[in-house]
């Protein structure tokens, strides 16, 4: 198969969870009034809450559209993890404030993690940024626009304790029909010392799992055969009927009072049950809280995917420690032995890097190579550390390791990283695989892309197979990104 359709196709899996991918409103008329335009930067999460927000807007008179030149409002749903996706941002915002000089009757509004960080310096700063919305305040969006439209100044960036947005049902962005995205819970209660989002995003808070069960069940109606479950700790998810507050279900459960306690693996186990043909997926899996319960209850449903999102950041304990990851190197690789014991060597397991946190020397780098030669991820994403204004690490520690050589240790991860995608793939290789159809593959008419369990992109004949069909494919090729095969019987 020639090359282009493999490079496509990295691209493919990347924009599902990379967070410099833009993902952007699509067409929709309804018939209502008003055009709104959202374009979204950063995580899965910030992609979910854009539909939220769509949803919002569309019961107060607002179809969606996909040309920015046709809206009467612009939103921006931004990322604050890394300067470089606010840089991004604040290019795009001076773009669409060339249209608003020309149609000042528009409005441009900044949602997110950014607004959140910088609140009203963004008013002020961009002077043609109209509202200012942070991400546990979008029920209010519909005043504020109206408040920014009469000329008022338009921000709401309180966090919230309880707010999941669990009673609003998401208009589906970009969606192929396949698969798609649900929230179980909202903000971070870690507080790794290089990372902004504890302070976007607020305390953490879990959703109530009947709504997201009630949610999964109407996507498998509409004929949706995969749902990811959301949460930068899906690990932490507990919820209760009696008390949804996370100190006292955590006081509970050590008092052995947990029996109406529903953690993670019940709501997994609740969601795989609404049908063996939904596929049910999660990200992301914290180190400190994946427990076996977890794993055994993966291994009881078929239809859990066998992959685990399971970020490392670094592969040494004393970075770790300064990291506030709060597991030590050795900690992690027993969790991997677990998840390879219970679950075997198929299940696809993937990381988060940072090269060059602050006074990583270079035995310690060392380390992080050398436990990606022990786990052998499937998959990476790998970035260079860039200090965040407010976090743990800017007041505390010196971003002291010289650029030059954090791109040059990341780019030794990088290397390595695709040095075990390509092996890890070859595993694969003369083995049938169950394949969910997501699509026809970006390059070629005739061949058809979806996901195995362990989450891995295969490409194959078309035939007379469509989206959302599973179809067993018999692998016999690969590349660092893909495998390719035909369909067997
Ligand atoms: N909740 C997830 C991570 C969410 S942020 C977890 O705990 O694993 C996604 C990734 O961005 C992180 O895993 C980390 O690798 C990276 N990241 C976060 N802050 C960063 C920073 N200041 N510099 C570089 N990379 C960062
Ligand atoms: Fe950030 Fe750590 Fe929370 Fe992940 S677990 S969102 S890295 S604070
Ligand atoms: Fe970015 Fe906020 Fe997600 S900082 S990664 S959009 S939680």
């Amino acid at each position: 198969m020639d090359n282009i359709i493999q490079d496509i196709d990295i691209l493919d899996r990347n924009s599902r969870e990379a967070t410099d991918t833009v993902i952007t409103s699509k067409e929709e008329n309804t018939g209502k009034a008003k055009k709104l335009y959202i374009e979204s930067y950063g995580c899965q999460m910030n992609f979910a809450d854009s539909e939220i927000v769509s949803s919002i807007m569309k019961d107060n008179g607002y179809d969606t559209t996909s040309e920015f030149e046709q809206a009467d409002v612009i939103f921006l749903n931004t990322c604050s993890i890394r300067e470089k996706a606010e840089q991004t941002v604040r290019k795009r915002l001076a773009d669409f404030n060339k249209i608003k000089k020309r149609k000042p009757e528009l409005t441009i509004g900044v949602l997110g993690c950014m607004a959140e960080r910088l609140k009203d310096k963004l008013l002020e700063e961009e002077k043609l940024v109209d509202v200012v919305v942070g991400p546990d305040a979008y029920r209010d969006l519909p005043n504020l626009v109206g408040s920014a439209e009469e000329g008022l100044k338009a921000i709401n960036t309180l966090l919230s304790r309880e707010e999941t947005y669990a009673d609003i049902s998401p208009v589906r962005l970009n969606s192929n029909g396949v698969n798609a995205f649900i929230s179980i819970m909202r903000g971070c209660d870690n507080m790794c010392s290089f990372c902004v989002v504890p302070f976007t995003r607020g305390r953490e808070r879990s959703r109530d799992p009947h709504s997201i069960v009630r949610e999964a069940q109407d996507l498998f109606d509409q004929g949706y055969r995969e749902v990811t479950l959301l949460g930068q700790n899906v690990d932490s998810y507990k919820w209760s009927p009696e008390e949804n507050n996370k100190a006292w279900l955590e006081k509970k459960e050590k008092q052995g009072e947990a029996e109406a306690i529903i953690n993670f693996a019940n709501l997994i186990e609740m969601v795989a049950q609404v049908s063996p043909d939904l596929r049910v997926r999660f990200s992301t899996s914290h180190p400190k809280d994946i427990t076996n319960e977890v794993l055994h209850t993966m291994k009881k449903y078929e239809n859990i995917c066998k992959y685990i999102h399971l970020p490392a950041q670094s592969g040494n304990s004393r970075v770790l420690e300064l990291m506030n990851r709060t597991y030590t190197r050795e900690w992690y690789i027993n969790r991997v032995d677990a998840i390879r014991e219970i679950l075997g060597e198929e299940c696809g397991i993937s990381s988060d890097m940072i090269a060059g946190f602050c006074s990583e020397t270079e035995e310690e780098h060392q380390d992080t190579l050398s436990l990606m030669d022990y786990v052998k991820f499937d998959f990476s994403y790998m970035f260079f550390y860039s200090e965040r204004p407010g976090t743990l690490a800017a007041k505390k520690l010196k971003d002291d390791v010289p650029l030059e050589v954090k791109k040059r240790r990341l780019q030794e991860i990088i290397d390595k990283q695709r040095q075990y995608s390509f092996e890890r793939n070859k595993l694969d290789l003369n083995k049938v695989h169950k394949v969910l159809v997501e699509g026809t593959s970006k390059r070629s008419e005739e061949h058809l892309s979806g996901r195995n369990s362990a989450n891995k992109v295969v490409i194959f004949p078309k035939k007379n197979f469509k989206k959302g069909d599973y179809v067993n494919v018999f692998v016999d090729d690969c590349t660092t990104a893909t495998l390719l095969g035909n369909s067997v019987d």
